[in-house]
């Protein structure tokens, strides 16, 4: 059996529990483009699996709404509540609808890793803009597109180097990564950078900010070969 974000929702939520460099590291660079105090905010966050930065925005003050359709993750976000300031909010969700968010509702949308798991962006993005208030605005991640395409992998190089090798960028699409401790084991839909940018075009976002931060040296320690390329794209967009 194949798996998907039900078969690994546990391994997924002790992953982060545990303690990942590199997911702290996504939350952070996510969390650095938007306002240091959130009070008074509303925040949705598409995508939120088991609530690493819904919780971190309601450390920052906001009234943040989690998301996701994998009702077990959901669960692991109830579990660890919130440390306040600000609240938490969980619903099992569709990010391509957000059939229980209302129209106009927030200011901020947050989308951490997870548009690259929508199927379909034109609807992902559409019911974002329906949600958000006229300039509000969406800050999302993903695994760099130009890096993490299908199937990428690391490679000794002739001087002992360790190196990225990337050979299906324009390949868009779901694919399954068979490195059985990858998140990606569950499935991503790959799009290349242009994809991403001119959907927000398409759909009304006005890019504001785009980042390409490079890993920590908490990052580094566990993974030296990242060294060198950004693990993820971060993208600020406003509503139009
Ligand atoms: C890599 S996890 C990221 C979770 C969290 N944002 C984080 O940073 O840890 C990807 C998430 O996308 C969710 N996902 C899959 N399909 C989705 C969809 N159609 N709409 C919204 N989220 C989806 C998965 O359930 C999973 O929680």
């Amino acid at each position: 059996m194949s798996d998907s974000w039900d078969t690994i929702a546990d391994w997924y939520a002790d992953l982060l529990r545990a303690g990942s460099a590199l997911n702290d590291f996504s939350r952070d660079v996510l969390l650095d483009q938007l306002p240091e105090v959130l009070s008074g905010h509303h925040v949705l966050d598409l995508g939120c699996g088991e609530g690493i930065v819904t919780r971190a925005l309601a450390a920052r003050g906001a009234a943040a709404t989690g998301v996701d359709p994998t009702p077990r993750l959901i669960e692991h976000a109830r579990a660890a509540g919130t440390d306040g300031p600000g609240t938490v909010d969980y619903r099992v969700d569709d990010g391509c609808v957000l059939e229980t968010v209302a129209d106009g509702s927030t200011g901020w949308a947050t989308a951490g890793l997870s548009l690259n798991h929508v199927p379909d962006l034109d609807a992902a993005l559409a019911a974002v803009r329906r949600v958000l208030t006229r300039s509000g605005s969406l800050v999302f991640s993903v695994p760099h597109p130009c890096f993490e395409a299908p199937h990428a992998a690391w490679t000794q190089a002739g001087d002992g180097t360790v190196r990225r090798v990337v050979g299906d960028y324009l390949a868009e699409g779901f694919w399954r990564s068979d490195n059985p401790q990858a998140v990606r084991r569950a499935g991503n839909e790959h799009r290349t950078l242009s994809t991403y940018l001119t959907t927000l075009h398409r759909h009304g976002f006005a890019v504001e900010a785009v980042t390409e931060p490079a890993p920590t040296a908490q990052v580094t320690a566990r993974q030296p070969q990242r060294a060198g390329l950004p693990p993820f794209l971060v993208v600020r967009a406003r509503r139009d």
